[in-house]
């Protein structure tokens, strides 16, 4: 249990793995200065010395913050993954520890919605396979198998953030749009709902997917699928690298059935850029493959740093943690500056916000808002109250039992 009640100028944030430093700039703009940024991440002994007075932290994918790394995290307050996935943190315990994690998994919506269409384009144009000759000293000038985009049929499965993006950017060069989701969607523009993957197949020429990784879409793409789809039917993949059988692709790209294919996540993929790519597709030329690089760009950089910096900073500054990842979401107001804002995080257990009121009744002191949200096993209760005496009701509030962390802001 600790007690959290620091000024701007004394809270440690420490940026590892490059990020951006774009993030850096926002906390130093809104007052932050005890700052360590680093390009990589330390080794273990060194890591465990940096963080053990660290409040704010900022990492990438690298950094494993689990085990006695987590454990040596004595002050930690809150923890942004400056990037999409948080496997790299152990957040049941960050839970139990109240130490929020955020994320940002929408920042490069727009880098893969403007991949696919830009594969789309050169699939139906066939270039990919006419790129790969030329580089041969083949001349493949010829307009078979070269299309226009416009009037072309694109089906789109998973009309979430991308999805929905892809299909009004196709949309806007002239293709119709068909769509197929797990959820009832509202169709944006003149897209159009098919009820099931089965009926959307075989309407469309070219096929992109946008699901996430789970059990329902783990292959979900098979032989019996893709001899659903038209003959010559492209079929694109910049999801998760288990939605599509590759064996089963394999066949229908070798035997002609497929014009050609966009794979951007694969089953398997090379642990660092110094490792072979082994797949059965490097054989094919009509086949764009790219290094699971759909949500890499530079804006994509900079979205991310902009919304994780964001939720730190705001987190830090009033206790709002809207999204994040394993942590009670609530959405605070700016705090009225006659008032004094107490967080108490907890055990999600009964009787704890009846024990909190009592600590206030007890001195007497007025509560003017309150906000309670719970999430596994944390509570997380917010209250503004008119009492300048925080020292003693942190004391106090500190004494009931199931108390994780007490932070006051004034
Ligand atoms: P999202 O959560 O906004 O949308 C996913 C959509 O899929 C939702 O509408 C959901 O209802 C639907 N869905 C889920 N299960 C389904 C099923 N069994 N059948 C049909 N629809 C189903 O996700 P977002 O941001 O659009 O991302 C989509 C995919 O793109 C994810 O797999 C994500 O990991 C991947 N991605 C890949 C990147 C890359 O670098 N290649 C970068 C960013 C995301």
């Amino acid at each position: 249990m600790s007690k959290l009640s620091l000024s701007k100028e004394k809270i440690k944030v420490v940026l590892l793995e490059g990020v951006h430093p774009d993030a850096e700039a926002m906390f130093r703009q809104d007052g932050y200065n005890n700052i360590t940024v680093l390009k990589s991440t330390p080794d273990d002994n060194e890591l465990k010395k940096l963080l053990s007075d660290t409040h704010i932290l900022g990492i990438r994918s690298r950094t494993q913050l689990k085990g006695d790394i987590l454990d040596s995290c004595n002050k930690l307050m809150a923890i942004g993954t400056f990037c999409i996935g948080t496997n790299q943190i152990d957040l049941d315990v960050c839970n139990q520890r109240g130490i929020p994690v955020f994320n940002a998994p929408y920042s490069n919506t727009r880098s893969v919605a403007e991949l696919v269409l830009g594969e789309i384009i050169l699939l139906l144009r066939g270039i990919p396979e006419r790129n790969a000759k030329a580089h041969n000293g083949q001349w493949l000038k010829s307009a078979v198998n070269a299309n226009e985009a416009r009037g072309k049929t694109l089906g789109i499965v998973g009309f979430g953030h991308i999805g929905s993006q892809l299909g009004i950017l196709a949309e806007a060069i002239g293709m119709r749009v068909k769509y197929y989701d797990i959820e009832n969607k509202l169709p944006l523009g003149n897209c159009q709902a098919v009820p099931s993957l089965e009926a959307l197949l075989p309407q469309i020429d070219v096929l992109s997917l946008h699901v996430p990784a789970t059990e329902l879409t783990a292959n979900m793409i098979t032989a019996k699928e893709l001899s659903l789809l038209p003959q010559g039917a492209f079929i694109i993949n910049a999801a998760r690298g288990n939605i599509i059988d590759i064996d089963d692709l394999t066949v229908f790209l070798a035997n002609g059935r497929l014009n050609g294919a966009a794979i951007d996540v694969f089953p398997e993929e090379p642990a660092s850029n110094n490792d072979t790519f082994e797949s059965s597709l490097r054989q094919f030329d009509n086949v764009i493959l790219t290094p699971h690089i759909g949500g890499s760009t530079q804006e994509a950089q900079l979205n991310i740093a902009n919304e994780v910096a964001d939720k730190l900073i705001k987190y830090s500054n009033n206790g709002t943690t809207a999204s994040a990842v394993n942590f009670p979401e609530v959405s605070l107001p700016h705090l009225h500056e006659d008032l004094t804002r107490v967080m108490h995080i907890h055990i999600n257990q009964p009787g704890m916000l009846e024990k909190i009121n009592r600590t206030f009744t007890s001195q007497n002191i007025n509560i003017a808002a309150m906000y309670l949200q719970t999430k596994d096993n944390v509570g997380y209760v917010i209250m503004d109250v008119q009492s300048e005496s925080s020292d003693l009701i942190t004391e106090q509030l500190k004494k009931i039992d199931g108390t994780i962390k007490v932070r006051v802001l004034h």
